[in-house]
Formats: C-alpha cells, sequence, structure tokens
C-alpha cells in the first residue's frame, strides 16, 4: 500500500493523508462536543448551586409593608450593604454617574427651552435611590407644598403602604405636604420585592393599569422580563391625569414618541404655556424604559438589572450588586460579561455612540430655541394666535420630540438609532416652523434678521426669561426693523 502509494505519486498520498486528516478531525470534534458538554453541565450545575445560594429566607421576617430598608438589610447584609454605596453622589462619567450635575449652566438653552415652567429654574441629574426623599422636598420645582403628592408616588417604599391604606386615588389626589410625615424612606426593598418570599414584584399600580389597557397581563411576564419591568414602574414617561392627578403612563397608542403626541393631543392636554412663544408645551420625564425597548439589548432579553445591577461576588458568594449607578464604573461585572471587550474599548465605545447622540441633541436645542424667539419676534411684529397657531404646533412637536430624547437617562445609549431618528425630526419640524416664521415676518413687512438674545449662560438665560414673564421682552426685531414694520 505504502509503495503503491509512493509509486503513483504526490497526488494520492495528499489524498491518504486527507483521509487520515478527515479521522483526525473527526477525533477533535468529538473531544470537543465532549469538553463542551462537560463544561456547560458543570457551569449550570454551578449555577444552580449559585442561584441557590442567591434567595435566602428571611431569618428574622418583617412586616408586609415594612418601608425600613435597615430592618429588610439584617437580613441580606451583602444586597444591603451595596445598596447604601448609592450615598456615594461624586462619582463621574462623561455624560453620567451620580454626581448632581447642573444641567442648566452645562446647557443654558434648556432654560430657553423651558421658560415658564420649574425645569428653567432647577434641573440636576438624578443620583443613586438612597437620595429621593432629600431631593424631592428640597428641589426648587416642588417646593410648593400645596402641589401634587401624586410626585410621592416613584420616591419611597412608604407608597405601597399609603395606597393600601387609603386607595390610590385618594393618594393622588392628596397635597404633597400631607404626606410628607408619612413618607420617609429613601427607594428600597419594598419597591422591587415582595415582604420575605423576596419575589420581584410591582408595587405600583400606573404600571399594571397602564399594561392591562394594552391587553396585556403583567402577571404573566417571564422572570427576566421582571427584571426590566420593576424598573419601568419609575424610569417611564408620565403624566398626571384630570383634577385627581392620577399617575397615568400615556402608552395606550404605543411607547414611541409619535404615538404619545397623538395620545396628549387627543386629550388635550398641557404641562405649560411658554414664557417666550406662548406654545402649549409638554415636559417628557424619563422615557428610560421606552427607548431601552426599541434598542438591541431589550431585542436581545438583556435587562436593566443585566447592566445596572450584575452579579458580584464576595468571599465566594455571589449576590446581585444593588448599587445601581453607571455601568460604566463597573465595567468588569456588567459589559465584559456578554462583551469580550478592554475596559478601554467599552469606554471608547459607549462614549462614541453618546458624543454623537449629544451632537445631534445640540442641533435640536438650538433649532428649538431659535423657533421659540422666531415666533416671539413674529408676536412683537402683531401676528394673532390664529396666525401663529401651526407654526406653535410645530414647535410643541419638535420639542417634544427632542425632550424624549433629552430627558432619557444614558446619552442615547439605550438606543443610538431611535434617538438619532427621533433628533433628525425635532431639527427638521424646529425649521419648519422657523421658515414659517420668516414668512410671517415677511408678510408683515420685516425682511431683516431676528435679533436672538444672549443665552449663553445660565444666569443671562435665567434674566433674560425673567423679562418675557414680566411682559418687558427685549425687542427681538431691533435695529434691522424695515421702515413698513415700525
Ligand atoms: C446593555 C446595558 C444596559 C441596559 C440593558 C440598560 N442600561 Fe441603562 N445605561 C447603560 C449605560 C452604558 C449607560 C450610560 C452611563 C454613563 O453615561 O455613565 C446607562 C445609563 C442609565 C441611566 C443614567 C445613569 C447615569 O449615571 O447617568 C439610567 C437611569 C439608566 N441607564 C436606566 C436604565 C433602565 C431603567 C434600563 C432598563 C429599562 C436600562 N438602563 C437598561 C447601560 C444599560
Ligand atoms: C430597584 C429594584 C430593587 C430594589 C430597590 C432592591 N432590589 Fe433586591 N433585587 C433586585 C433584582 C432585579 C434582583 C435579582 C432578582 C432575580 O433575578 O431573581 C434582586 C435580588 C435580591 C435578592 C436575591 C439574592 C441576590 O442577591 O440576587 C435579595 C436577597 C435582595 N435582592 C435583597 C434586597 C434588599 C435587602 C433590598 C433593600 C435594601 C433590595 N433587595 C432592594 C431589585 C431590587
Ligand atoms: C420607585 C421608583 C423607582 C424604581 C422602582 C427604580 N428607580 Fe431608579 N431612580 C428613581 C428616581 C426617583 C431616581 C432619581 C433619584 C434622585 O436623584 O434623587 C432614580 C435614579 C436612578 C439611577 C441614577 C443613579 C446614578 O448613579 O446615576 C439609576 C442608574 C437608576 N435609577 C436605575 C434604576 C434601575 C436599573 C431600576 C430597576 C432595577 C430602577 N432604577 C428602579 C426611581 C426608581
Ligand atoms: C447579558 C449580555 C449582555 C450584557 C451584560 C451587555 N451586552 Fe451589549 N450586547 C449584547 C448582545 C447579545 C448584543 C447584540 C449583538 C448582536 O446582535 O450582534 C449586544 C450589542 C452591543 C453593542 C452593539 C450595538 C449595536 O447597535 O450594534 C454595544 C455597543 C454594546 N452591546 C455595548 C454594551 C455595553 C457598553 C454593555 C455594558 C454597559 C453591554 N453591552 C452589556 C449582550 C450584552
Amino acid at each position: 500500500m505504502a509503495s503503491n502509494s509512493r509509486g503513483r505519486g504526490p497526488a494520492s498520498s495528499r489524498l491518504r493523508n486527507r483521509g487520515s486528516a478527515k479521522v483526525a478531525w473527526l477525533a477533535f470534534v468529538v473531544a470537543a462536543v465532549a469538553v463542551l458538554v462537560l463544561a456547560v453541565l458543570y457551569a449550570s450545575v454551578l449555577e444552580h448551586r449559585r442561584e441557590g445560594q442567591l434567595v435566602t429566607a428571611p431569618r428574622k421576617p418583617v412586616g408586609e409593608y415594612e418601608s425600613d430598608n435597615a430592618k429588610w438589610g439584617e437580613n441580606f447584609p451583602r444586597e444591603y450593604a451595596s445598596y447604601k454605596l448609592m450615598s456615594d453622589d461624586e462619582t463621574a462619567t462623561k455624560y453620567g454617574g451620580a454626581h448632581p450635575r447642573d444641567y442648566l449652566e452645562e446647557t443654558p438653552d434648556l432654560v430657553i427651552l423651558f421658560a415658564g415652567y420649574g425645569f428653567a429654574k432647577e434641573f440636576r441629574q438624578a443620583r443613586g435611590h438612597t437620595y429621593t426623599i432629600e431631593d424631592v422636598t428640597q428641589t426648587k420645582r416642588v417646593g410648593d407644598k400645596t402641589g401634587a403628592a401624586t410626585c410621592w408616588t416613584c420616591k419611597s417604599p412608604d407608597v405601597p403602604r399609603l395606597m393600601a391604606e387609603m386607595g390610590p386615588e385618594a393618594f393622588y389626589a392628596s397635597k404633597f405636604g400631607e404626606l410628607e410625615k408619612e413618607i420617609t424612606h429613601p427607594i428600597g426593598c419594598l419597591d422591587c420585592h415582595e415582604a420575605n418570599t423576596m419575589k420581584l414584584h410591582i408595587s405600583r399600580p400606573a404600571l399594571r393599569e397602564a399594561f392591562e389597557r394594552q391587553g396585556r397581563d403583567i402577571d404573566d411576564v417571564s422572570h427576566q422580563e421582571m427584571r426590566t419591568l420593576v424598573c419601568a414602574q419609575c424610569h417611564v414617561e408620565y403624566y398626571f391625569k384630570g383634577k385627581g392627578k392620577y399617575l397615568t403612563f400615556p402608552w395606550d397608542k404605543g411607547m414611541a414618541v409619535e404615538n404619545m403626541e397623538d395620545y396628549y393631543q387627543e386629550y388635550d392636554f398641557a404641562d405649560w404655556t411658554h414664557a417666550i412663544s406662548k406654545a402649549r408645551m409638554i415636559k417628557m420625564q424619563h422615557p428610560d424604559y421606552e427607548i431601552y425597548m426599541t434598542g438591541v439589548h431589550a431585542f436581545q432579553n438583556v435587562a436593566c438589572a443585566d447592566c445596572h445591577m450584575p452579579y458580584r461576588t464576595e468571599g465566594g458568594a455571589k449576590f446581585t450588586d444593588h448599587h445601581l449607578q453607571s455601568p460604566l464604573l463597573n465595567i468588569a461585572n456588567s459589559c465584559a460579561v456578554c462583551h469580550r471587550w478592554s475596559e478601554q474599548e467599552v469606554h471608547t465605545r459607549v462614549q462614541g455612540i453618546q458624543d454623537k447622540v449629544r451632537e445631534g441633541r445640540d442641533r435640536a436645542e438650538d433649532a428649538v430655541s431659535k423657533a421659540h424667539f422666531d415666533i416671539a419676534a413674529c408676536m412683537q411684529i402683531g401676528a394673532d394666535d390664529a396666525a401663529l397657531k401651526h407654526v406653535r404646533q410645530l414647535v410643541t412637536q419638535s420639542q417634544i420630540r427632542w425632550d424624549y430624547v433629552a430627558a432619557n437617562n444614558g446619552m442615547g445609549f439605550h438606543s443610538p438609532q431611535e434617538c438619532m431618528r427621533i433628533l433628525m425630526a425635532s431639527v427638521d419640524l424646529a425649521q419648519q416652523a422657523r421658515i414659517e416664521c420668516a414668512k410671517i415676518l415677511a408678510k408683515n413687512g420685516f425682511t431683516g434678521e431676528v435679533q436672538y438674545p444672549d443665552y449663553s449662560d445660565k444666569d443671562t438665560a435665567q434674566a433674560l426669561i425673567k423679562r418675557f414673564i414680566a411682559g418687558d421682552p427685549p425687542d427681538l426685531l431691533g435695529a434691522t426693523r424695515t421702515a413698513a414694520a415700525r
């Protein structure tokens, strides 16, 4: 055989070699599969053992509505210790972190965009959950104790007890100051967990009701979905419906910004009248869940908790990290579990995405701010409400879109394409408004340049807004006013 084969030359020896190579490959594949199967088995055994360790029955059971996080903490010291790390409010990433960044100082355009509304007075980056009571009672926006108690809904584990006692309707219809004595604990265990069983649960009615109106049963979702839905109780767009200020999620027509816009139009709902353009405006809150749902991670079933509450190991025990924060401050435990990228690569990738969204935001902020001033210029030349109806609608539509992206946390990371799509629409609508305004001004004999006032820093912008509110705005037509328009 050997000589024959030699006689037949290199071609056949290659063939024969191929034959033995085939056997070698087969052996290799069989071995590889066996190793893989063993590894998977081992990992799942390990996983089960770990999961067994994860949920432990409490040694000292707590009451059904126990809101004191420290009491729960006696049973679960690791989770509680990591929870308490949220008191660090000095961390910072380029666009996030827990420090109370002053958004108005960073982006004075916001003062213009929110003119006449609380967010133009004070608007800071969110801190960790342990600060909710302090922040809601101290913000200048809720300074008035006669405001709605509905604001409390997303701030404390005292809320489920009060709602059980009073009923949600009476809770929402109360005044903020009336409930202040009862609500003392910052967001904590009861907000996400059922007492003692430690099952994840939905503790707030608004999310449950929004699901019901969509014909979905929230008790029928997977465990993995619950790891997102506990967050969706609060990290969503919402409004206070009607006189009773009933907390409602505007999802009946869908969760895209256009669906919410349709929804609000149907209810003829507005949050405030803009101090510069007199357009009726809607403030978006923080549609984190809605935007996340359009992204690749939601599509791949990666939950909020996978990135913001990754597993940690301490002294051989695995547990869920309850220090909710920017995952960029904890890349090794969050992203790196799935992505084999270096920390530097993760940073570069995330910031690259965020820088692009920020650029889109900047363009929208500039265009929408100028549109408000263009409408004010039309008012100064004498255009009446009927003539301005359409341009006001356009500016409202463009600002809702910008705000849907801007108010959402994470600077677009959760769904970059959706954010850019919406920002493009925002810029387009704002520029349409500006073109219409130019036509209105021209019809009234003005063909010069609108004189945009200085709003390049927070103080200047706030002083400017005060003049509009006092009915003493600067002359926006200025020196270039034509003779006809004078
Ligand atoms: C794939 C991982 C991932 C998932 C899933 C995820 N996030 Fe994020 N989230 C991030 C990243 C990255 C940032 C940007 C952090 C930064 O800029 O420092 C972020 C930012 C945030 C922030 C602002 C934090 C800060 O310090 O600025 C909040 C709040 C937030 N996410 C909530 C959510 C919610 C709620 C969900 C689920 C509906 C969710 N995230 C799903 C990765 C994720
Ligand atoms: C914002 C929601 C949220 C809050 C608030 C919260 N948890 Fe959790 N907790 C989770 C999630 C999500 C998991 C993971 C559950 C899972 O996947 O089964 C978890 C898991 C746990 C577990 C199971 C073991 C483990 O570590 O995975 C314990 C015990 C626990 N939490 C205790 C607490 C305690 C004590 C507090 C209050 C100090 C608290 N949790 C507050 C969301 C929360
Ligand atoms: C009961 C309402 C509520 C629930 C439930 C909730 N949050 Fe929050 N979250 C808030 C509020 C309110 C703030 C702002 C706190 C402040 O600034 O005082 C916040 C702030 C945050 C921050 C900013 C902290 C930082 O360091 O930047 C992150 C991240 C966050 N939440 C993620 C989540 C995730 C993920 C979940 C679900 C596992 C969740 N939250 C569940 C209400 C909630
Ligand atoms: C539980 C697993 C998991 C975790 C944790 C996770 N990712 Fe992902 N990530 C995925 C999957 C799956 C995809 C989709 C890949 C695909 O379909 O090709 C993805 C996609 C991405 C993409 C590409 C997005 C796009 O549109 O192409 C980026 C960027 C990314 N992840 C960043 C992160 C960052 C940053 C973190 C941590 C904050 C993180 N991921 C955490 C599983 C994860």
